[in-house]
């Protein structure tokens, strides 16, 4: 049995000021007619089929977002799911542990497919071949990453350091995992050859993952299954407790647990991923998915350029124009405008912490 886990609760702070707390990024619809959260949803459902079942997708999600999931979610109207509300944000570890125990309800130990909500691809049946080949990976109790060729030293990424020796099953070992590495570091991965960036898809079944956390970090396992046990539930919703969830520490997946599993008794293998897949992460990664003109300029609503280059300029409601810059982002918004060096873009996020300490 399958269970689909999508990680949805992010603010998306690096696409500000498009993306806002009360509308985070992945509930836009920024490439093509759903929104990414849609996008998600619907690509690990496609691996459904006569060896996979799938009962119901988990979503978890921050509870101020459950009506806009559940809105976008009643337009794909074939999709059975659960949503599991978090009273504040602690980053994926606790998301995930949450849908662990949630599917661990289901009683067979489920394979876990758990997916962000942030990402595109391209060739949908290159990734539903890979996640398929992840699932049979996955039940001999390891964690399966899918992972990506990288083409730049994005510092925002997690970088896998696998094994050149493809086995049988057409999967990797993975050697050393390092997660958001500096330019330097990164800059080094990508010359020698033998990394891969995670998608941060993976595929693992409930147990392993609870096995793994306890391990690594049982402070996270023990304060999450607390407020877990003392949840609420109704037909659609889960909710932790409030009181105890607060107290769980915040860490992503992984830094609590992948950067620890290379090495350990954990076992951790790579399939790679070429799929056209990207991360909308930040406005650069937008721009290099976008369409662009012959001078690299990519430009969306009433806006026009003379004399740019590389530059994305996104207007929603005002004409926007700009002459002779170079590798700029604006974008314009009825109450915000950014500009940005585009190759600094993952600082957008130091502008919304200010306006955070601002009030
Ligand atoms: N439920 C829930 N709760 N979801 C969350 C939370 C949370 O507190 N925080 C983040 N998420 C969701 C986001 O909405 C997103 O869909 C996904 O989890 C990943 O979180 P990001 O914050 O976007 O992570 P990242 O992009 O910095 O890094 C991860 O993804 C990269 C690839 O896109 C890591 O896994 C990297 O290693 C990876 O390369
Ligand atoms: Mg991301």
């Amino acid at each position: 049995k399958l269970v689909p886990v999508i990680l949805c609760g992010g603010s998306g702070t690096r696409l500000w000021p498009l993306s806002r707390t009360g509308f985070p990024k992945q509930f836009l619809v920024l490439s093509g007619q759903t929104s990414l959260f849609q996008q998600a949803i619907c690509r690990v459902n496609s691996i459904a089929g006569n060896a996979c079942q799938i009962d119901e997708t988990l979503i978890v999600t921050n509870e101020e977002h459950r009506f806009l999931a559940l809105d976008q979610l009643r337009e794909l109207k074939e999709i059975a799911a659960r949503l599991i509300l978090e009273p504040v944000a602690r980053n994926t570890a606790p998301a995930l542990t949450l849908a662990a125990l949630q599917a661990g309800l289901q009683g067979d130990d489920p394979i876990l497919v758990v997916a962000p909500a942030d990402q595109t691809v391209v060739d949908e049946s290159a990734m539903t071949a890979a996640l398929r080949l992840s699932v049979q990976a996955a039940l001999s109790g390891e964690i399966v990453i899918l992972g990506i060729k990288p083409d730049r030293p994005e510092t925002g990424y997690g970088y896998i350091h696998y094994d050149e020796d493809l086995g049988a099953s057409g999967k990797h070992t993975v050697l050393q995992f390092t997660e958001k590495p500096d330019l330097e570091t990164a800059v080094q991965y990508l010359s020698s050859g033998h990394y891969a960036w995670n998608s941060g898809m993976f595929v693992l079944k409930a147990s392993t993952w609870l096995k793994a956390l306890g391990m690594f970090r049982p402070d996270i396992l023990q304060s999450v299954s607390s407020a877990w046990n003392s949840r609420s539930n109704d037909e659609l919703f889960v909710r932790p407790d409030k009181a105890m969830f607060d107290q769980v520490a915040s860490e992503s997946v992984d830094y609590a647990v992948i950067e620890h599993c290379p090495g350990s008794e954990i076992n951790i293998s790579m399939i790679p991923l070429a799929a056209g897949w990207s991360d909308l992460g930040a406005w650069d990664a937008v721009w290099q998915t976008g369409q662009h003109d012959g001078r690299g300029n990519m430009l969306v609503g009433d806006a026009f350029f003379a004399d740019c280059s590389n530059t994305l300029i996104y207007a929603s409601n005002r004409l926007v124009s700009a002459v002779g810059v170079d590798d700029l982002v604006i974008v314009e918004t009825a109450d915000a405008v950014l500009v940005a060096d585009r190759k600094q873009s993952q600082h957008v996020k130091k502008v919304v912490a200010m306006l955070e300490k601002q009030g």
